[in-house]
């Protein structure tokens, strides 16, 4: 057997569609799912909460170094723990945090921290890890990496939808122009356009297409 760990990629912008189809992947092949976005907004609420402002690097990166951040899968969902508090879904999704977040993320230390943690997490079983740079920054060995995109409007509708107020174009502009490890097609990565399937079809799409032994 590889010591390799085993990790499917899942990357794309806000709103693909990548998270549901990401979690069912998981659930069709028993592999553990991994939402790294969690990782990126649990930092951002646990910045805003000391009162930090987003822009500012410097106070952001001081900030940062003081939070105690653990993250753990617990009964299928990625759980981060800040400080021994785990922040709900609604606080992790709050408009605060959708409008820092990009900015919290392309911080350097904050990176290496999640991503550390995120490599990490491969020793508790083969997993399904989706976020933004798990194919070309966090695991690019892997031999099974997706991209799952969708048109501006389809994702702009899906959030609207989801009640959810969420500036996904200015996200994906930061997201994809940083520095560090921005947004891009993974090397070897299939491409799933998720704008006009169901998201069985897509689903189905990725299984077919990872050719898994
Ligand atoms: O997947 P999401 O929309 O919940 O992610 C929120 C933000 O976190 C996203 O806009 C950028 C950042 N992120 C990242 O930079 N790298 C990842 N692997 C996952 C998320």
């Amino acid at each position: 057997m590889s010591a390799e760990p085993s990790v499917i990629t899942i990357d794309g912008p806000a709103a693909s569609g990548k998270s549901s189809i990401a979690r069912l992947v998981a659930e069709r092949l028993g592999r553990i799912y991994v939402n790294t976005g969690n990782m990126y907004r649990a930092m951002t609420w646990a910045v805003l909460e000391a009162g930090v402002d987003p822009k500012d690097t410097d106070a952001v990166r001081a900030a940062a170094a003081g939070i105690v951040i653990e993250s753990s899968v617990v009964d299928g969902k990625t759980k981060v723990a800040i400080s021994g508090r785990t922040p709900t879904d609604a606080e992790l999704n709050s408009d605060p945090v959708n409008r820092a977040v990009s900015l919290i993320a392309r911080v350097d230390e904050v990176r290496d921290r999640l991503v550390a943690d995120q490599r990490a997490l491969a020793s508790i079983g083969p997993l399904v890890m989706e976020g933004r740079d798990i194919g070309s920054v966090v695991f690019p060995d892997s031999p099974h990496k997706i991209y799952v995109d969708a048109s501006e409007e389809v994702r702009a509708s899906r959030r609207g939808a989801q009640g959810l107020s969420d500036q996904i174009a200015e996200r994906d502009r930061i997201d994809k122009q940083r520095k560090n490890s921005p947004l891009v097609i993974p090397a070897g990565a299939i491409v799933i356009d998720n704008s006009h399937i169901t998201l069985d079809q897509a689903v189905d799409q990725v299984i077919a297409g990872l050719q898994l032994s």
